[in-house]
């Protein structure tokens, strides 16, 4: 089955946070909203598009930061768990969630201050239109994340129901130069998979995200980093 029809179903919407962000998942989300924030900036009065928003998680957080942010979603059932946290955290008037295919932006060109998407490039099936799109409608900043081909994940990639699709580095350097974007920064994360995190309780997964930063930081670490975030810009036509 593929992502966009996995991520429809009740039950998976019901368990997506808690099977991927507690325990030592927390340190992945923490990474994961740290990479948003230091992509888009200050955010406050900002024009926000986040593309396959899911549960809200990075919509809900810009919005609490003061952005006016619109969250598309194919999934309904994501999206009412987004709906529900932007309700607890009383930040729904800031947020429009809208069902939508990442393939086909409803909005016109140069609409948003940014536009970015987690975990979503990993399910595209199409990643050049998907990246047209956002690069069409932002007026200055994109951002994504892609999982790597030179990292642990492909020992179990193949594994995953959803399908997942693992990126080399020439492929997002060519995807960008086609959408018209400019690389502005590149960072890489997460030698060790998401996987083991999750199965750990949060205060030992934290000594092993010590131990994943350092190793980070080298040149081997960047290498078999599983995870990276791309942050561009879109090209002025003058
Ligand atoms: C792994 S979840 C990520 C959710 C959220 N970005 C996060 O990081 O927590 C992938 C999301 O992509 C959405 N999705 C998949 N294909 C899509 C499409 N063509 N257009 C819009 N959303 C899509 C799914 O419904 C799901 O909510």
């Amino acid at each position: 089955m593929k992502g966009k029809e996995w991520y429809q179903a009740d039950d998976v919407a019901d368990e997506y946070d808690s099977k991927r962000f507690s325990r030592g998942g927390r340190h992945i989300d923490h990474r994961e909203k740290q990479a948003v924030l230091d992509a888009v900036g200050p955010v406050e009065d900002k024009n926000i598009l986040e593309i396959a928003c899911g549960t809200g998680r990075f919509t809900v957080m810009l919005a609490e930061r003061g952005a006016n942010i619109v969250g598309l979603d194919i999934s309904r059932a994501m999206m009412t768990k987004g709906r529900e946290k932007a309700r607890r955290a009383d930040v729904a008037d800031r947020i429009e969630f809208l069902r939508g295919d990442a393939a086909r932006l409803p909005f016109p060109d140069d609409h948003f201050d940014a536009v970015f998407a987690m975990r979503f490039f990993h399910l595209a099936d199409t990643p050049a239109k998907f990246l047209a799109e956002m690069a069409r409608v932002s007026k200055d900043v994109v951002f994504f994340d892609t999982f790597n081909d030179t990292s642990a994940r492909v020992a179990y990639n193949w594994l995953l129901p959803m399908g997942s699709r693992l990126y080399a580095e020439d492929e997002v350097d060519g995807l960008l130069h086609d959408a018209g974007l400019r690389l502005t920064q590149a960072t890489h994360d997460f030698v060790v998979p998401y996987g083991l995190y999750r199965k750990l309780p949060n205060g030992i997964a934290g000594e092993l995200r010590g131990l994943d930063t350092s190793l980070g930081g080298t040149s081997l670490g960047e290498r078999l980093a599983s995870v990276s975030y791309w942050t561009a810009s879109v090209e002025s036509s003058d």
